[in-house]
């Protein structure tokens, strides 16, 4: 299943005589960097949360056994921790294609670590995309993302990244957390 948004981006936003915008990353932008920026700084959204609640059938998954990845979901203030690169608009042509299972690019102002704001771009899969899955308590979506592998790799590989990055980020995000004590606890104890 997938939802193709890479023509559906290409026409959200003019970068005519822009020569950099800030992107938020709150997923795997935070530790798969494969592209170029010109700054990056520990920022965060507000009124915003990380969910594991968009499906991967392209990535960490497959169309017979989808992965989990994150996605946001509004939330009235809360406050989103990740990091912000600040690149040229032809990075969007490699992201658009990377994160092309159902993602579009949103206008955002992120509020970086000293206080001040930038505004720019982030990407989000809401939940009219068809991969989206929605809700599912937290040991059934480990138990969903220990099953998986894509092309990009195991399922748990992104989780666990995800869950160090953001420690080393020190942010605050219980849902991943948790969803980590899961995994980790249905590796470490294979029978339960
Ligand atoms: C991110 O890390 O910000 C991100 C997550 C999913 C898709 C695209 C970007």
């Amino acid at each position: 299943m997938s939802f193709n948004t890479i023509e559906h981006n290409r026409t959200r936003q003019n970068f005519d005589g822009v020569s950099s915008i800030w992107l938020f990353g709150y997923g795997s932008l935070i530790y798969k960097v494969d592209f170029p920026f010109l700054e990056k700084r520990p920022a965060s959204i507000r009124d915003w949360e990380r969910r594991f609640w968009q499906g991967s059938h392209d990535h960490r998954g497959t169309p017979g056994a989808p992965g989990r990845v994150v996605t946001l979901i509004e939330s009235p203030g809360a406050r989103c921790k990740g990091m912000a690169y600040r690149v040229s608009p032809k990075v969007f042509e490699h992201l658009d294609v990377r994160e092309k299972n159902g993602y579009l690019r949103f206008a955002t102002t992120m509020t970086f670590d000293d206080g001040s704001h930038g505004e720019g771009l982030v990407y989000i899969a809401t939940e009219d995309n068809d991969a989206f899955l929605g809700h599912a308590p937290d040991a059934d979506i480990a138990r969903q993302i220990a099953g998986a592998t894509g092309p990009s790799g195991a399922n748990s590989e992104y989780l666990l990244r995800l869950a160090d990055s953001l420690r080393k980020l020190g942010a605050e995000c219980p849902h991943t957390f948790a969803i980590e004590d899961h995994l980790r606890s249905a590796t470490e104890n294979p029978s339960r």
